[in-house]
């Protein structure tokens, strides 16, 4: 039965439209709306057209107050200042939301995650299970090897991605960080200057170009030995097919901050 009413934040988007369809499609969601920029690409256009299906008599508007207030759950994949705004809409109205949305700033992140105690927040820079996975297991390698292993990660995106490094490069940066037990969790280097590679640091390379959807290769470079461990986004309905799982498994979940390893949790594929 399809009983949890859902509304997509920023439904015009090379995600948006993907997540029109995958909840439309889905059994137990109802698509009930979505919202595009004032004046922007897909403002007053069918949701059906904008997700490639026949119309639904559904049409993108640009109050989100309104969606807010019809949804059980909100997915949003805009840009960092539209998803700030959008968080406090959610206390507002007291809704469940799903962050899919990067870019943020170290401040504007911990701003989100201090919000959580008044409304249910998922927050995954990546809505792929292999991204969760990739995660744990670069906390445990990292715990294992010590520093005389150089970490290296290396992401590729499509020529449109506007933030860098990728919010999932980010997560895997915290990821190695905790591994290492060390105090700041946000730190790296890019190597644009001469010089020997410092010890100790993470180093972040970034490659942009055509339609990549997005690899993420983390590499842990010993003296006789390298590790590396790849993931590849082949097809990017994987991101909104994570983001509506996520959706329904946050639908009536208590104010807090959620990841998508707790979903995992959840599922069969609990890995810890
Ligand atoms: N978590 C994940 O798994 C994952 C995967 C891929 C991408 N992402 C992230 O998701 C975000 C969106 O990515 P994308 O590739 O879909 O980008 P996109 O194609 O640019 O889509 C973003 C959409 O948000 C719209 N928007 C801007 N302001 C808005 C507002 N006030 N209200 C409603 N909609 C608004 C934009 O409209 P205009 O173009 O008219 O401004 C655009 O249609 C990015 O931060 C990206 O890094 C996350």
């Amino acid at each position: 039965m399809k009983n949890v009413k859902v509304g997509i934040l920023g439904c015009a988007g090379r995600n948006g439209r993907l997540l029109l369809k995958e909840v439309y499609g889905d059994d137990v969601c109802q698509l009930i709306g979505g919202t595009v920029r004032e004046g922007g690409a897909g403002h007053g256009e069918d949701l059906g057209t904008l997700a490639g299906l026949s119309p639904l008599g559904i049409y993108a508007h640009a109050q989100p107050g309104v969606l807010f207030e019809a949804a059980d759950v909100l997915i949003d994949f805009t840009n960092a200042a539209t998803t700030l705004r959008h968080v406090d809409l959610a206390i507002e109205y007291q809704k469940p939301i799903v962050i899919g949305t990067t870019g943020f700033t170290d401040e504007e992140r911990s701003q989100i995650i201090q919000k959580s105690d008044q409304t249910p927040i998922l927050l995954a820079s990546n809505m792929t299970m292999g991204i969760a996975l990739l995660n744990i297991l670069v906390e445990k390698v990292a715990a294992v090897f010590d520093e005389s292993y150089d970490i290296e990660i290396v992401e590729a995106h499509h020529r449109h991605k506007k933030d860098t490094p990728s919010g999932t490069t980010r997560s895997l940066i915290r990821a190695a960080h905790r591994g290492r037990k060390d105090d700041d969790k946000n730190t790296f280097v890019v190597h644009n200057e001469p010089g020997e590679r410092e010890k100790g640091s993470i180093g972040v390379g970034v490659v942009r170009g055509g339609n990549e959807i997005g690899t993420h290769s983390v590499c842990f470079y010993g003296d006789e030995e390298t590790l590396e461990l790849t993931h590849r986004v082949l097809d990017r309905r994987i991101f909104a097919k994570g983001a509506v799982r996520a959706a329904k498994w946050l639908y009536g979940k208590h104010a807090g901050l959620y990841r998508l390893k707790d979903v995992l949790k959840d599922s069969d594929w609990s890995i810890e």
